[in-house]
Formats: structure tokens, C-alpha cells, sequence
């Protein structure tokens, strides 16, 4: 079969960089006078800019004057079902535990179901996922599942675990991948689809790149460190015009642990979190690999980007060690106008950092066989920001995090690329990057001028030493997060300089008012939202964002309602609520079919920790992770 490409470059975009929004921006900051650049800030310093954001946030209101945008915003929502706006239609594709195969067990809500079912089944925790077309009523799609919720897949709610319920738990990770197609009833999973696939936490996957072969991936197991055993965590994804999908491993630390008293946690592994107590998962009580002390080495293999062939259900999938070892949010790939491929990647955690891989390679248009190992070899590069007196943008650069350049050097520990590979974060340290706001998913404009990440939260900025309150990272204790924009220096993504904005910072205008809190001049009462997560843009050029915060409604998130989906036009700065989601879900995860007709969204965790959600069958069921299929009632392009 063949993949159609879903990856046409939009011609109309050039705009990007001389937005309206841009010299909004600009006239914005220095009118309200930001001191940043040296030192902390303190919020006092920004009560002086509060009547401008007042005023152009009542000129916004709910009007939509973008061209892009063409749906009328929903309000905040505390319903536990999926909101959309007037004249858009929502159905849903899969849950959780629904069947991947003919003749595989449906879902069973006992929780009692063993291993062998849920290895049949779709696994828990929808998250990152790619639409492969393969025409235009049919496609592939690849999705990650993140993590387990024990509480709702064993019956004893994981407090009473046996070797079948890891077995088990490790089923319901790693990444679906299904046939799709279109029928008289909308778009359905096909169970009988030759590609279809599950790989979990114990498929064989490859090692790849520099690392591969380093002492410090052998183990027991695997004596010459090539051969990995799953994937698990798998939180956001990319994808590649040649048609493979990325996954990206996140918080693998929390499946490791041991019971040996003697064993002391080194410190290039503390980096990561891991800790021998073992709570939440329990894999090491009952599967040896993951027990520190018996394999202390396997924690190195996991924290990669993964390749995998959707087309091809036997091909092992590739973990590519020259993008990186982190707690991985997404791949943003881009073909740079260089015929370089660049990977824009953020690592999820208070403080750490934003990276960029430039492959050494170049894209060959004209054989797609021909750039299957463009992940293999290239420059892995950290950003460093700077900021300009008194606003909130500046310049930048990407350092190179080569071995031998910039003290990665053994005296400061560093023996070989691999080792600056595998311990990514400590050599992130050695060359100075700036921490930042836990950096989630990357998005590239279409235009190409321009990229975005979006900074979480951050609870440490401000309160941490090697956190200082900063030009990218503006707000201690920051709680609503913001995102930030780059524009590469003569729109090469090659480049090692570039300029920053921050394009949006959450905060609550309605509970704070005259402080950085209330949020820059595109957040209003009626679009604020906190946590920005999930990221990505369409054809069209419109930039989706999916939350995943606090969704109290209350005290300094009043108004804010459940996690939702925002719908944003680059060239204004407006930003919509186009989706509220169920109670105590995040959504996350986000692609179209190739006519941007269709858009499938990830709702993950509905009712996690025991919120009261019976998402998506209602009455007194499970709440269960799900894909949702959001059409419009006209046939029309989303969003638009
Ligand atoms: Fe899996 Fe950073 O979210
Ligand atoms: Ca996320
Ligand atoms: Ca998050």
C-alpha cells in the first residue's frame, strides 16, 4: 500500500513573521515597560502595563476577526462530555480496551480481563498520534498510550498486583496501530486491517545512532546494547514525509525501582528522577528488568525517540539515539528550505530544556527509501536565551551539544558522544542552556518562518537557584503557563541564532488584575485557559491548543472550566475555545484527514484519580480514554 502524503507545504503563509499581532506585541512591551534581562522580577513591575491589556482585551472579547477562524467559540464547560461549537458534530472512534483484531475480546469493564486481552486491544491513555492516508476512505492511524490508570484497569485498582497484571499493564502501553475507514456512519476502526498493531512495553525495537553499542546500554540481556525491549510512557509524537511515525518516551523513570537496600542511585540517573522505590507501577516487584539493582543499566535505553514503519507491521521499530535522551514531549519535524531535516524536541520537566536536531543528511525528494536513516546521524543542539532590557523577547542561540566542544569533555565527565547522548540533560548543564517552563509539545508554522513551543507551568521558576524568574520563563510560581515563539535568522531552522516573543501567557484576567497573572493582551475572559500542552497546526496555518491543567473552576482558575482545545490565528494573536472536554480529562493528541474535513482529538484520563466522569458511554460506566471524530454539519474545513 502506499502513503498518500499528508505533508504538502501550505504556499500562502508568508505573512507569518509581519503579523498584526507581532507589532501588536512589540507596541504592547514597551509601553508596559518589562524589566527583564538581569535578575528576578517582581510582579510590582508589571502593574504598570495592566490598562493597555485591559483595554485590548475588551476590544477582543468573543468577535472573531480573524479570516482564518470561522466558528463561533464555546463558553468554559464543567459538563462531562466533549463541547464543540454550534454546526460541529463529535463521535467517537476508540476507547480504551476496545478490540484492535478481528475475534479479539471486547472491552471488559471488571477489570479482571488478563494480559493476553488487553494485548489485543487499544491501550490506555490516548495521547500523540499521526493519520497515515491511504485514500481518501481509508488511512492509518498510530497512536501513542501513555500510561495505565491502575486505579480503573485491575479490579484490586493496582493495590494488590500479581506478575499477569504487570504483564498486563505493560500490554495497555506503547503505541496502537489500526486501519481506519470511511463509512455511511462516519470514520470506523477496521478491525480486519492487515496493518494493524499493537507494540507494548516488551516489543524488540532497535537501537540506532551514536550511542549504539555503549557500555552503558548493555545489559544481561542484551550483551552488545542493540536490542531494546519496548517502549512505555510514550507521550506526544511526529512524523516524517517519509512516511513513518515518531514516539516519544517521557516519564520512564517511574518504572524502575528495586528492593535492595544497598543500591545507591547514581547521580546521571538521579537526573531523570529515578528513585529505587518502586509505588506507582511495581514492574520491578515482578519483572527483573526493570530492578535497578539487577539491571542498572536499562533505564539508559529507555528516554529516545522511537521510528516505527505504520506500513510495515513486522518492521521492528527504531530507537534513534542521536535525538537524545529525555523526558521527551514530541518530534516537530521539518524539512528546513536547506533539505536538512530538523527535529524541534522539549524535555517535560520543571527546569529543564528546549533542544533541536539538524540531521547531517539531506532530504531526497525523489526516493523516499533513500531517507530512512536521516534520524541516524546529525548535530543535537540546546537553546539559550537572551533577553532585551525590559521586554519579554530577545535573541537566542542553539548550542551544540558535541562531544569535545563546549567543555564536553571527560574532565567534566563526558568520554564520547554517547555519553553526552545518554546523559543529554547533564550536557545541557556543562554548555549553559536556560531552564525552562517545562517545555511540552513543538509546533512549526507552515510558513516555516517560525516555531512555538508551549512552557507548561512551572511551580520552581522563582523559587529554585538554577530557576530564575527570566525573559522566556517571566512569572514565579508560575501557575497558567505561556508559549513561546522563535524565528530563525533568515528563516533557516539550521541557523544557531534566532529572535523569541512570547506569543500568548495564560493567567487569569477575571481573579487578577494589573499583574502578569491576568495574561498578555490576547487572554480574555472568555478564552483563559491554563497549562498549554498539546500543540500543532493545520494546513491552513491555524495553531490548535490542548490543555492539560488545573480544571477546579475555582479560586485563580475560575472561569477556566475542564481541559479544552483553543484554536489560534498566528497573524492576530486571537485565540478561540473551539472544544471543552469531560470531567477531569486533558486532552491531548491531534490530526486531520487529508482534506482538514475531519480532526480526531485525544481525550486522556476522563475522571482520573476518582473525579466523577463516566466518559464516553455515560450512565454509571467506566470512564475510559478515547479518540473523538469532530466534523462539521456542512462537510467544511475545521476550524475555518
Ligand atoms: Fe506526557 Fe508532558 O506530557
Ligand atoms: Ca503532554
Ligand atoms: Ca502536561
Amino acid at each position: 500500500m502506499s502513503y498518500k502524503n499528508s505533508h504538502d507545504q501550505c504556499s500562502n503563509l508568508d505573512h507569518e513573521q509581519d503579523s498584526e499581532f507581532t507589532r501588536m506585541t512589540d507596541k504592547a512591551v514597551s509601553r508596559r515597560g518589562f524589566l527583564v534581562g538581569t535578575g528576578a522580577l517582581s510582579l510590582g513591575a508589571f502593574i504598570g502595563m495592566s490598562p493597555l491589556a485591559q483595554s485590548v482585551q475588551a476590544a477582543m472579547g468573543t468577535e472573531v476577526k480573524s479570516k482564518m477562524i470561522g466558528f463561533k467559540p464555546i463558553a468554559a464547560s464543567t459538563a462531562d462530555s466533549v463541547v464543540v461549537p454550534e454546526g460541529y458534530n463529535v463521535a467517537n472512534l476508540i476507547s480504551w480496551g476496545d478490540p484492535i483484531f478481528a475475534n479479539a475480546p471486547e472491552f471488559d469493564p471488571s477489570g479482571k480481563a488478563p494480559a493476553s486481552t488487553q494485548a489485543q486491544q487499544f491501550g490506555d491513555n490516548t495521547d500523540g498520534m499521526t493519520l497515515f492516508p491511504l485514500s481518501d476512505e481509508r488511512a492509518v492511524m498510530a497512536v501513542n498510550n501513555e500510561y495505565t490508570n491502575n486505579d480503573l484497569l485491575f479490579a484490586h485498582k493496582g493495590e494488590n498486583m500479581t506478575a499477569d497484571d504487570v504483564k498486563k499493564a505493560q500490554n495497555a502501553h506503547g503505541v496502537s496501530v489500526f486501519e481506519i475507514q470511511k463509512t455511511s456512519k462516519g470514520w470506523e476502526v477496521d478491525r480486519s486491517g492487515k496493518l494493524n498493531r499493537r507494540i507494548t512495553a516488551n516489543t524488540p525495537m532497535e537501537l540506532t545512532g551514536p550511542a549504539v553499542g555503549h557500555d552503558l546500554l548493555k545489559t544481561a540481556a542484551d550483551a552488545e546494547g542493540k536490542e531494546v525491549l519496548g517502549t512505555f510512557n510514550n507521550c506526544a509524537n511526529g512524523e516524517t514525509p517519509w512516511g513513518t511515525y515518531l514516539t516519544c518516551e517521557e516519564n520512564f523513570h517511574n518504572y524502575f525501582g528495586t528492593a535492595d537496600e544497598s543500591y545507591v542511585v547514581p547521580v546521571e540517573q538521579k537526573r531523570y528522577g529515578i528513585k529505587p522505590a518502586d509505588k506507582r507501577y511495581q514492574w520491578s516487584k515482578f519483572d527483573e528488568r526493570f530492578d535497578l539493582a539487577k539491571n542498572p543499566n536499562e533505564p539508559n535505553r529507555h528516554g529516545w525517540v522511537v521510528e516505527i514503519d505504520p506500513m510495515n507491521p513486522e518492521a521492528k521499530p527504531l530507537k534513534r539515539t542521536a535525538l537524545g535522551r529525555f523526558k521527551h514531549e514530541n518530534a516537530a519535524l521539518m524539512i528546513d528550505n536547506s533539505g536538512h531535516v530538523v527535529v524541534y524536541l522539549g524535555d517535560d520537566e520543571r527546569g529543564e530544556h528546549l533542544y533541536k536536531f539538524v540531521s547531517k543528511g539531506k532530504y531526497d525528494t525523489s526516493n523516499q527509501a533513500n531517507n530512512r536513516d536521516l534520524l541516524v546521524e546529525g548535530t543535537l543542539y540546546v537553546a539559550k536565551f537572551s533577553a532585551t532590557e525590559g521586554e519579554l523577547k530577545g535573541k537566542g542561540e542553539w548550542i551544540e551539544l558535541t562531544f569535545g566542544k563546549h567543555g564536553l569533555t571527560p574532565e567534566n565527565g563526558f568520554n564520547s558522544q554517547a555519553e553526552v547522548l545518554i546523559h543529554t540533560r547533564l550536557a545541557a548543564t556543562q554548555v549553559g542552556a536556560t531552564t525552562m517552563d517545562r517545555p511540552e509539545w513543538v509546533a512549526v508554522h507552515p510558513g516555516k518562518k517560525s516555531a512555538f513551543c508551549t512552557l507548561t507551568n512551572n511551580k520552581n521558576r522563582g523559587k529554585k537557584d538554577n530557576q530564575p524568574v527570566d525573559g522566556p520563563n517571566p512569572r514565579a510560581g508560575n501557575k497558567y503557563g505561556q508559549i513561546i515563539r522563535w524565528m530563525p535568522a533568515n528563516a533557516d531552522h539550521t541557523s544557531v541564532e534566532f529572535d523569541w516573543d512570547l506569543y500568548v501567557i495564560a493567567g487569569n484576567p477575571t481573579v487578577h488584575k494589573g499583574s502578569l497573572e491576568a495574561g498578555s493582551s490576547n487572554i480574555t475572559s472568555e478564552n483563559m485557559f491554563n497549562s498549554p500542552d498539546g500543540l500543532g497546526f493545520d494546513k491552513g496555518g491555524r495553531m490548535w491548543i490542548m490543555t492539560d491543567g488545573k480544571y477546579s473552576n475555582k479560586d485563580d482558575f475560575a472561569g477556566m472550566g475542564n481541559n479544552q482545545m483553543l484554536c489560534s490565528d498566528p497573524a492576530t494573536g486571537e485565540i478561540h475555545r473551539f472544544l471543552s472536554g469531560p470531567i477531569a480529562c486533558e486532552v491531548t493528541g491531534l490530526t486531520f484527514t487529508l482534506d482538514q474535513k475531519t480532526m480526531f482529538v485525544g481525550i486522556q484520563h476522563p475522571g482520573e484519580k476518582g473525579k466523577p466522569s463516566h466518559f464516553p458511554a455515560g450512565g454509571n460506566s467506566k470512564p475510559r480514554s478515547t479518540i473523538v471524530v469532530i466534523t462539521r454539519e456542512d462537510g467544511g474545513v475545521i476550524g475555518a
